[in-house]
């Protein structure tokens, strides 16, 4: 029997992996995946749960669905609904009782469950949900079908979950539970899989992905640089990515690897949160700006083109003028290539939660935002900017916007929209870049062949970065 499914996935790349990983769970039972909710069978909501404003969106989205649960039940079917991922976590029963329609509640390490839970779901009434928020002591990654399904061209692979460092406004240890890698051999596998079944970019991911510390066929542990090291000699892995590392955990190992891995792309999304060593630490970091600095250089050394990027929260409990403009300081010394910039949301359960009386006011944190994505944005289009006139290698996964329009990434992680054939989708090209827009390129099919680079981006040429460039922009 088919059954459809329809998926709708919130938050991080992790998300993005664990619902392709439940469409492979739930596909031996006959589910395939649909575009529209309207006439699915089971509709899974993969939640997020990092900022006020991602948690709330479950539930208007529940209500819309509830709709769809009503047309089908007029006609005398049944759309079964399941909440995933870490809403589900965290609000478990609350979820129940503010949204009695929904049958599943799923937590992120349980939801390799999630055939037994469906069934059990169909032989009971509507309006009684079944929880499911263990964090087992069984490893869902062992009871995850080996086999996955096609992924395009660009595929995401857990590699490590959980994180134990309780950073004071996150939820992600609440939510994912505590730190864990999966073995070498097990990724590899995946990998291999992976690219048999047509992927070319592997992007490895973890909350801490640089902790990663998987026990390797030699029964020691192994860092994520020897992991990237042996991912590179399997044939066909183009280009390999990871996402997203902690300061603390960027070993030399690691660093090193951009220098030696070619299909290792020049691009690092190594979140810092603040430039302010006073802000650092009450946000539990367990690093100085200037250590942050020091990685950026020696990265730099290593791979001199490689892209930037990070995450900044403004307006973390107790942060001042002071404070913001050390942040803005350290962004105008590294220079980054992209933008991610987030107002601080109190979320439940968390130490910087309860400092309420040290709270940013609203308005404040809405301008230092404007500030701090200003600089920022600014910064990734001169980057940008500074790739006009490159030959770069893309890897084309879709449709552009416009017809005829495909749309690709550089190797530094920039969007390329270049007119193109369908047949390329799935290609790795190489691509004369004509236009810099604030967050993407446009470029044309380079017609000659190029025989001054591999497909792995600028070895030691590529955009101006070193520290004092950067600090002019
Ligand atoms: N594991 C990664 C990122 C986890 S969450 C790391 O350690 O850096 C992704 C980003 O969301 C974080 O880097 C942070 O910038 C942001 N974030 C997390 N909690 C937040 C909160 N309470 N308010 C605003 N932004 C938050
Ligand atoms: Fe959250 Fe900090 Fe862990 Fe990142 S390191 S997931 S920000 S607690
Ligand atoms: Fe969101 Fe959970 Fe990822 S809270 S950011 S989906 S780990």
């Amino acid at each position: 029997m088919t059954r459809k499914l329809y998926i709708k996935t919130y938050g991080c790349q992790m998300n993005v992996y664990d619902s392709a990983r439940m469409a492979d769970v739930l596909a031996p039972l006959g589910y395939t995946l649909s575009d529209e909710p309207d006439d699915a069978d089971l509709i899974l909501l993969n939640t997020c749960h990092i900022r006020e404003k991602a948690a709330e969106k479950v539930y208007s989205e529940l209500g819309r669905m509830r709709h769809i649960q009503d047309a089908k039940a007029a006609n005398g079917g049944r759309t079964l609904l399941a909440v995933a991922g870490c809403v589900a976590q965290a609000e478990g029963e609350e979820i129940l009782e503010r949204a009695p329609q929904v049958d599943v509640v799923v937590g992120p390490q349980t939801y390799h469950r999630l055939p037994e839970l469906i069934a059990k779901a169909e032989r009971s009434r509507p309006g009684r949900g079944i929880l499911d928020t263990d964090f087992p002591v069984e490893d869902k990654f062992d009871h995850l079908p080996e086999e996955r399904q096609p992924q395009g061209p660009s595929a995401y692979l857990s590699v490590q979950e959980g994180c134990d460092k309780f950073c004071t406004f996150c939820v992600v240890p609440y939510t994912r539970g505590a730190e864990f890698s999966r073995p070498v051999n097990t990724v590899l596998a995946e990998a291999r899989g992976l690219v048999a079944s047509g992927s070319q970019e592997i992007v490895l991911l973890g909350q801490n992905v640089s902790a990663y510390h998987g026990e390797g066929p030699d029964g020691r542990e192994w860092g994520l640089g020897r992991l990237i090291r042996e991912l590179a000699e399997i044939e066909g892995v183009q280009r390999i990515r990871y996402t997203t590392s902690h300061p603390k955990d960027m070993d030399d190992e690691l660093l090193t690897a951009h220098r030696d891995v070619p299909q290792l792309m020049p691009f690092l999304h190594l979140p810092v949160q603040s430039g302010s060593d006073r802000v650092l630490k009450a946000m539990n970091r367990g690093h100085t700006a200037d250590h942050y600095r020091r990685i950026v250089e020696r990265v730099r050394e290593l791979r001199p083109d490689i892209a930037m990027a990070s995450d900044f929260i403004v307006g973390h409990p107790g942060e001042t003028a002071e404070d913001h403009a050390e942040s803005l300081r350290l962004i105008a010394d590294v220079g980054f290539a992209h933008n991610y910039a987030f107002k601080y949301s109190p979320r439940p359960g968390t130490p910087a939660a309860m400092n309420t009386e040290e709270a940013v006011p609203e308005a404040v944190k809405t301008e230092r935002l404007h500030g701090l994505q200003q600089l920022l944005g600014e910064q990734g289009h001169a980057f940008n900017h500074r790739t006009v006139g490159m030959r770069l290698p893309v890897l084309f996964d879709g449709h552009g916007k416009r017809p005829g329009q495909l749309i690709g990434r550089s190797p530094y992680m920039q969007p390329v929209h270049v007119d193109a054939p369908d047949r390329l989708i799935g290609r790795m090209v190489e691509v004369d870049i004509t236009e810099a827009h604030p967050n993407s390129l446009r470029g044309r099919v380079a017609t000659s062949t190029w025989d001054g680079a591999s497909a792995h981006g600028v070895h030691g040429a590529g955009p101006p970065n070193s520290l004092e460039e950067r600090a002019a922009v």
